[in-house]
Formats: structure tokens, sequence, C-alpha cells
């Protein structure tokens, strides 16, 4: 039954495009927000006086796919669109946690919108 190993193959291919996560369960990922992203990013994800708003347009899917979150936790980010400083790496998080976190930004931005 050729067909069923197809099926399954692709049941199970996951990680083939990066934009598009696991099941999500959003309280997680607001709580791995709060813990480890609000403290620049803001608990309202509108940015304090050291990290930008993630509801800034910039950071819509398009131009920061979810690669870029993934980089940017995994590797931090030299300053290069404002002026706050570099952000570092951040230790510790799982793989569940960071696809979670993504999620809900994503989920976060889908609600409130964008600023220009
Ligand atoms: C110590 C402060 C700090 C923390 C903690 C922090 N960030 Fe950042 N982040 C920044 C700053 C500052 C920038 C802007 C860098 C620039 O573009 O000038 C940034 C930029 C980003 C970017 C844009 C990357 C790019 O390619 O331009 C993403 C995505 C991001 N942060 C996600 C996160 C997430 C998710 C977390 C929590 C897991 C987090 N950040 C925690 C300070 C921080």
């Amino acid at each position: 039954m050729p067909w069923a190993f197809a099926l399954l193959a692709s049941a199970c291919g996951s990680g083939d495009t990066a934009s598009v996560a696991g099941p999500i369960d959003p309280r997680r990922g607001a709580a791995v927000y709060g813990e480890a992203c609000a403290s620049c990013h803001g608990d309202d994800l509108r940015g304090t006086d050291r990290g930008p708003s993630h509801l800034s347009i910039v950071y819509e899917p398009n131009h920061h796919p979810d690669e870029s979150f993934r980089r940017a936790i995994r590797n931090g980010v030299p300053q290069h669109h404002w002026t706050f400083g570099a952000m570092p790496a951040i230790e510790g998080l799982s793989a569940d946690d960071v696809t979670a976190v993504i999620g809900y930004v994503r989920a976060v931005q889908a609600s409130e919108g964008f600023d220009q």
C-alpha cells in the first residue's frame, strides 16, 4: 500500500516549512515570552527602553519570518534596525519553548495588528 507510506511520510514531514509551527499552547508561549523576552520587548510586546516593539511593522512575518526569530534567540542580534543596542542570545529555551514563543508573538501580532 504505497499510498499509506506517502501519507505517513507527509504527516511526519514537520520542519519542512519553517513558518508552519506545530501545535502550540498559547499559555506556554506567553509564559516563555514573559520570562525571556518581556524585560526588553515589553509585557505587551510594545517594547521598552531596552528593546523594540514586536508590533512594529518591521517584524511582520514577511520581513521577519519565523526563522529570523529562531536565529535571534539562538545567536543574538547585532544592533541594526534600532538604537537599543544588540540582543544577546537567549539561553535555556527548548525547541518547543522557541516554537511556542514565536506562536505567541504571531498570535498577538494577528490580534493587535501592526504599528507603522
Ligand atoms: C536584553 C534585551 C533583549 C531580550 C531579553 C530579548 N531581546 Fe529581542 N531584541 C533586542 C534588541 C535590542 C533588538 C533589536 C536589534 C536591532 O535590530 O537593532 C532585538 C531584536 C529582536 C528580533 C529581530 C531580529 C532581527 O533579525 O532583526 C527578534 C525576532 C527578537 N528580538 C525576538 C526576541 C525574543 C523572541 C526574545 C525572547 C525569547 C527576545 N527577543 C529577547 C533585545 C532583547
